[in-house]
């Protein structure tokens, strides 16, 4: 595992855009897999600057994203692909129909999960996957004893998980019990994994996930098995390294 501390913010997401604007311009075809959340907000307006700038283009790209809510349209203002559109897909040239997302909003999940994880594969992998870090160490939405082996599938979600996205929906009632994720080990077959975290509320976690014991009580330790994983912090994830 590649750890990179970085002084601040700015510079840790300068950082992971670099890696993944190199990805594209290596490979303009390559599968990326990509990620939600708060940290991932600023890396999308970074990319979208860059493209915007002409130094990057995701005309040829495909990706997949790690997880979606159960129960939620993808027209849902809380759902990730409503999220995914909003951040990144309205504002650079990724083609529609190479964008994939679980079908949180399917009749049948685990049939949906199931055909997600055979599409991954029929796109050849995951060349890079981004990931972003829960403060109980799951990543996607494998959370805690998740197994190390696991396909995507359900997941149901921990009550602290549901505490920390609370902040998206109207009441931590209207925040969904469940989700489809990849599972760690879909994540574990990518080719290279980018793992960002920022902010003290992450320390713990980070701290778990390099130092810690190869768990799955933290999911994220998992990539301490991956051959090409990078880690790339700010100073205030890092501080309890
Ligand atoms: C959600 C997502 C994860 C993400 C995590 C952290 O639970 N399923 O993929 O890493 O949130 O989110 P944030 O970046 O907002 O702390």
């Amino acid at each position: 595992m590649k750890v990179l501390i970085l002084p601040d913010l700015q510079a840790a997401i300068a950082r992971a855009a670099d890696i993944i604007v190199k990805t594209v311009q290596t490979k303009p075809d390559a599968v990326l897999g990509l990620a939600t959340g708060g940290t991932m907000l600023p890396l999308y307006d970074e990319l979208a600057h860059r493209h915007r700038a002409g130094k990057v283009s995701f005309a040829s790209t495909t990706s997949f994203n790690l997880d979606e809510y159960i129960g939620l349209s993808p027209e849902h203002p809380c759902s990730y692909h409503h999220y995914m559109q909003q951040a990144f897909f309205d504002h650079v040239d990724i083609d529609p129909a190479r964008t994939h997302l679980p079908k949180g909003d399917a009749s049948d999940p685990q049939a949906a999960a199931d055909d997600y994880e055979a599409r991954i594969s029929d796109a050849g992998g995951i060349d890079l996957q981004l990931l972003g870090i829960g403060q109980n160490g799951h990543i996607g939405f494998n959370e805690p004893t998740a197994s190390l082996g696991s396909r995507t599938r359900i997941k149901t979600l921990t009550r602290s998980t549901r505490e920390a996205n609370q902040r998206y929906f109207r009441s931590f009632d209207e925040t969904p019990q469940y989700a489809i994720t990849t599972g760690v080990a879909t994540i574990l077959e990518s080719r290279k994994c980018l793992l960002i975290a920022t902010g003290a509320a992450k320390a713990e976690a980070v701290a778990r996930m390099i130092e810690g014991p190869l768990a799955a009580v933290c999911p994220a330790s998992a990539l301490q098995l991956h051959k090409r994983a990078t880690v790339v912090l700010d100073a205030e994830a890092a501080e309890q390294l």
